[in-house]
């Protein structure tokens, strides 16, 4: 392990506002961003995101400015606690100085909670770590597709000497949050969704999705073979999907306001409290939540589709059921 790189550039000053909580009417707003009523401003966001955007960014402290008690969560750090090895918490907190992004630029994830923002990105990175180790890989180079603003990568430039950690993203404000806040060993590239990454053929060690799969509604097949290509031959693929776990899950969050996911399809399939107390079909199925910009779907992969379709890219090694909260997670290598 080494001392995490120090990003060299001068941050501009800001003033801290702790943005208000957001309820899962503003998502779409948050990622739609621009829109000219209901058309994207510039037509690269039919494509991507965020093309224009030069807004500042209004950042939350570093992990190691916050309060003890914004990390104390039971379940989580029961989960953490085991895959620490030799390390500490505390230790691990102290080598990530860098900013936390607010919610806005943090897909909305967890408002109002930075330490647990900051260590559900631990968690997934110590994931990944094991399963390298289970899967001999001794990573020199990483990909985060879909990284948003470094949830995971983050944790990657922190806690590791690899030292090639690239992240890509349709978002373009992600990628320039990372180009502003995140050491040079990370590499963000803004991506369009019409599949296509710069990376060299076989050269990317750890490949990690998280809910990125769960919105791809197009070109799904392109993406793999892609990601398939930059895969090198000893290293694996570590991605979310929503599954017949995931749909089984989910059933009980029907009522429950909070859970984006289920809303956003109840508010374009009325029936679909209903269809989910039934099996989940078993292909992939579909659900537009907007018909703008090209992240607006929410996407269920049964295991025979899975099989079916990304068994002739990959060799699935691992299906692990609701290993990433209620997305199943699959464990791929090159073929
Ligand atoms: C639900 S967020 C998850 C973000 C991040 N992976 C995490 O776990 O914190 C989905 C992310 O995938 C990005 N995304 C969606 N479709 C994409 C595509 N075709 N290519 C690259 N990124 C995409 C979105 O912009 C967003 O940042």
């Amino acid at each position: 392990m080494s001392t995490p790189q120090k990003n060299t550039r001068k941050l501009p000053s800001f003033k801290f506002r702790r943005p208000a909580p957001i309820d899962t009417d503003d998502i779409h707003r948050i990622i739609t961003h621009r829109l000219h009523g209901s058309r994207p401003v510039a037509w690269e966001d039919d494509v991507s995101r965020n093309t224009l955007d030069t807004e500042p960014f209004e950042n939350l402290p570093a992990p190691s400015k916050l309060a003890a008690d914004q990390f104390s969560n039971q379940k989580r750090l029961a989960t953490i606690e085991p895959l620490l090895e030799d390390r500490t918490l505390q230790e691990m907190i102290a080598k990530d100085s860098w900013p936390i992004p607010c919610p806005e630029d943090r897909e909305g994830y967890m408002p109002g909670h930075d330490g647990q923002y900051w260590l559900s990105g631990l968690e997934d990175y110590l994931k990944i770590c094991k399963a390298a180790k289970r899967y001999n890989v001794n990573a020199r180079s990483v990909f985060d597709f879909g990284c948003a603003s470094g949830r995971v990568i983050r944790h990657f430039a922190a806690q590791s000497d690899i030292p090639e950690i690239w992240g890509s993203d349709i978002n373009r404000r992600h990628i320039r949050w990372l180009y502003e806040f995140m050491p040079h060993t990370v590499k963000p590239v803004f991506n369009h969704c019409i599949p296509s990454l710069p990376m060299r053929d076989n050269s990317v060690d750890i490949i990690s999705a998280f809910s990125v799969f769960t919105h791809i509604d197009t070109f799904e097949t392109c993406w793999l073979a892609e990601l398939r290509r930059i895969l090198s031959d000893d290293g694996i693929a570590y991605i979310t999907v929503h599954n017949e776990d995931t749909w089984k899950a989910i059933r009980k969050s029907v009522n429950d306001k909070t859970n984006r996911l289920v809303q956003s399809i109840m508010k374009v399939d009325e029936n679909f409290a209903d269809t989910l107390m039934g099996d989940m079909p078993d292909t992939k199925t579909v659900y537009r939540f907007c018909q703008s910009g090209p992240y607006r779907a929410q996407v269920f992969h049964s295991n025979n589709f899975l099989r079916q379709v990304w068994g002739r890219f990959f060799t699935i090694e691992q299906i692990i059921p609701l290993h990433h909260t209620r997305q199943t997670v699959l464990i791929l290598r090159n073929k």
